[in-house]
């Protein structure tokens, strides 16, 4: 595989590299933890014999009931601490696999194998790893960067066609808050599944990723939550929801056009953003615009549940520009509630 870049952190690097599927899953002597839809299409590419754990696709898999069937397999086979463990499959997998892999035996090598372009593009790099509480999503986890990550876009030829949009919505982000030049590349030609510039955008988004997370590994410095643009309004719609509806990347595909507006009330955001971001990820078949019936008191409420609050007052990586961004706190409600929906 060709080595894309290192990601420096506290414990080491991990290098992100690049190639095609049969060359992602070449790793010998390792154990496999995928989901029912990833070992469907990409089961039979695995080493002969590599034990796997198949667990059911969807959210609900990152619980604390897979957490305590994963670990247990691990202990039933006498995986040992030198013994890695492969993250298969999409953001589900690898923040379930990453925190079986940070507490199993109080640690063991993982290896990240993103094949969502979610999780190639966002959730594999960064070294975030959780599983969900009935209370909330991402309660217990851990920082604990994987040994590598190994990314090969050919595997998003088998992703359902929503989960692919759900994925661009990321990718128009990164455009949007910091790369004006990918961001006109998605303008001149709505990415698809079988498009070739696909790696390269895959690419530039782990790049940019990368750079935050060396600059603010724990997200404490206010550098990695400009990452978070779309966010604040995005979480929120998906907590009402209830994570039942909404992917996240049709969530904050709303949350950008709803926070572009904002930025726009504010003065800082140019009114040129707004009807790109609009138009951009509209074309790419995400939703814009929040539903309806939203009650807007229990939507800003939500968003003081973000972890970007401090002290009750709302938080927003707002566009100063296009491809340019910075995270504004204390930003008052009356302006949110006036940004939730276009006049
Ligand atoms: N750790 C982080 O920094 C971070 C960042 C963003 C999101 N996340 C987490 O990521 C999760 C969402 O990730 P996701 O969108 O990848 O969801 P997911 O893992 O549920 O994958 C989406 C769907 O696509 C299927 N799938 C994945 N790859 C496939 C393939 N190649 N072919 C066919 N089907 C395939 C899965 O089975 C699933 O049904 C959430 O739990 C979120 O909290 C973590
Ligand atoms: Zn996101």
């Amino acid at each position: 595989m060709r080595e894309l870049l290192r990601v420096t952190h506290r414990g080491g690097t991990c290098p992100i590299l690049e190639g095609s599927a049969s060359e992602a899953v070449a790793i010998e002597r390792a154990v496999w933890i995928t989901d029912e839809n990833v070992a469907r299409e990409w089961g039979p590419y695995l080493p002969a014999a590599a034990p796997t754990l198949v667990l059911p696709a969807g959210e609900s898999t990152k619980s604390m009931g897979c957490f305590g069937l994963a670990v247990q397999w691990l202990a039933g086979l006498k995986s040992d601490r030198n013994t890695p463990i492969v993250a298969f499959g999409g953001g589900v997998i690898g923040d379930l696999a990453g925190f079986v892999a940070a507490t199993y035996m109080r640690g063991v090598p993982y290896v990240q194998i993103p094949t969502s372009l979610l999780a190639q593009v966002d959730s594999s790099v960064g070294g975030k790893v959780a599983i969900d509480l009935p209370e909330g999503k991402n309660l217990v986890g851990s920082f604990y960067p994987p040994r590598e990550v190994r990314i090969a876009t050919e595997f998003l030829t088998t992703l359902p066609d929503r989960h692919f949009v759900n994925g661009m919505a990321e990718v128009w982000k990164y455009g949007f808050i910091l790369d004006a030049e990918l961001l006109e590349t998605l303008e001149a030609r709505i990415p698809r599944p079988d498009d070739t510039r696909l790696s390269s955008m895959v690419a530039r988004c782990v790049a940019l990723k990368a750079e935050l997370v060396e600059a603010d590994e724990y997200d404490r410095l206010g550098i990695r939550a400009i990452l978070n643009f779309g966010h604040t309004v995005g979480h929120a719609l998906e907590v009402l929801d209830g994570y039942r509806s909404l992917l996240h990347g049709e969530a904050i595909a709303i949350g950008m056009v709803v926070e572009a507006r904002l930025g726009a009330l504010l003065g800082m955001t140019p009114a040129d953003a707004v009807a790109r971001a609009e138009r951009g990820l509209r074309s790419q078949g995400l939703p814009t615009e929040i539903p309806a019936s939203t009650n807007p008191a229990r939507l800003i409420d939500a968003m003081r549940g973000d972890k970007k609050t401090t002290q009750g007052q709302l938080a927003f990586s707002l566009l100063t520009g296009v491809g340019t961004c910075k995270l504004v706190e204390h930003v008052p409600e009356d302006i949110v509630r006036q940004s939730l929906w276009a006049t």
